[in-house]
């Protein structure tokens, strides 16, 4: 039953992310690119919620797969990913899914949760006084979002030629440039806000700050497994500041 659900979700999921692709013609591919992560996120929870034991699994593994709905619309009125130039796509996510009936198999409670869940999931903090459940699935869809977002980044930070600004948010691409602030933040066991990145390398930088603040050890073992602090540190400059950073990061990465 479980297994017949997801699976009609995710092709429903899938049509509905053909639709907006078809529509924008050219720039179809960031459509597709963001399809693909939410299929991405949706298996990283699967792996969450059985490390964690978390049941039913049902619901994280809908909010995990529906958590980027908002981004289609998004991208096919403003034609960026950027929230402060847009709208919040969180926002944008829960107000669509509250309408569409894609979660109708579940119970009201369950549906309440993943809406919230989605609503709060790219919010710089889950707010106090949340439903637990809505909670417990908002940090699962945060752990798996951010174990893919940092592969998906570094590859197109990687990739020959110019950079695509809609992934990298248009940020300066100067290799030998960082923002003090940032990296204080960082070494500080902060994340920096989206608003303080000026260069590539803070958005690295932030990357990497993710690792040991995510909430299930499930997530950090991926993190840890995946090697991602050595693919983010191996494209920063060369300074002892970010030998030591790497360090401390990976001491709290493992606690
Ligand atoms: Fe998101």
């Amino acid at each position: 039953m479980t297994r017949e659900v997801l699976r009609r979700m995710r092709s429903r999921f899938v049509g509905l992310a053909g639709g907006y692709a078809e529509r924008l013609g050219e720039r179809r591919e960031h459509i597709v690119l963001k399809r693909d992560h939410s299929l991405r996120v949706h298996a990283l929870a699967a792996r969450i919620v059985a490390g964690e034991a978390l049941a039913p699994a049902l619901p994280y593994l809908a909010a995990s797969l529906l958590h980027d709905i908002g981004r289609f619309p998004q991208f096919e009125r403003f034609g960026t990913y950027r929230d402060d130039e847009s709208v919040d796509h969180g926002d944008e996510g829960a107000a669509f899914l509250d309408g569409s009936g894609l979660l109708e198999t579940f119970g009201e409670r369950e549906r309440d949760c993943i809406i919230q869940a989605v609503r709060m999931h790219n919010k710089r903090e889950i707010p106090e006084g949340m439903d637990p459940l809505a909670r417990s699935i908002c940090e699962v869809v945060r752990d798996a979002d951010k174990l893919d977002i940092v592969p998906v980044v570094l590859s197109k930070i990687q990739a020959a030629g110019p950079r695509d600004p809609v992934v990298t948010l248009g940020l300066a691409d100067e290799p030998l440039a960082w923002t003090p602030s940032v990296l204080e933040r960082v070494a500080a066991g902060d994340n920096p806000f989206y608003g303080e990145l000026r260069c590539i390398n803070d958005f690295t930088l932030l990357l990497a700050s993710w690792g040991p603040v995510l909430v299930h050890g499930a997530s950090r073992r991926i993190f840890a497994v995946r090697g991602y602090l050595d693919r983010l540190f191996a494209i920063l400059p060369a300074d002892p500041v970010f030998v030591a950073l790497k360090a401390d990061l990976a001491r709290r990465l493992a606690a």
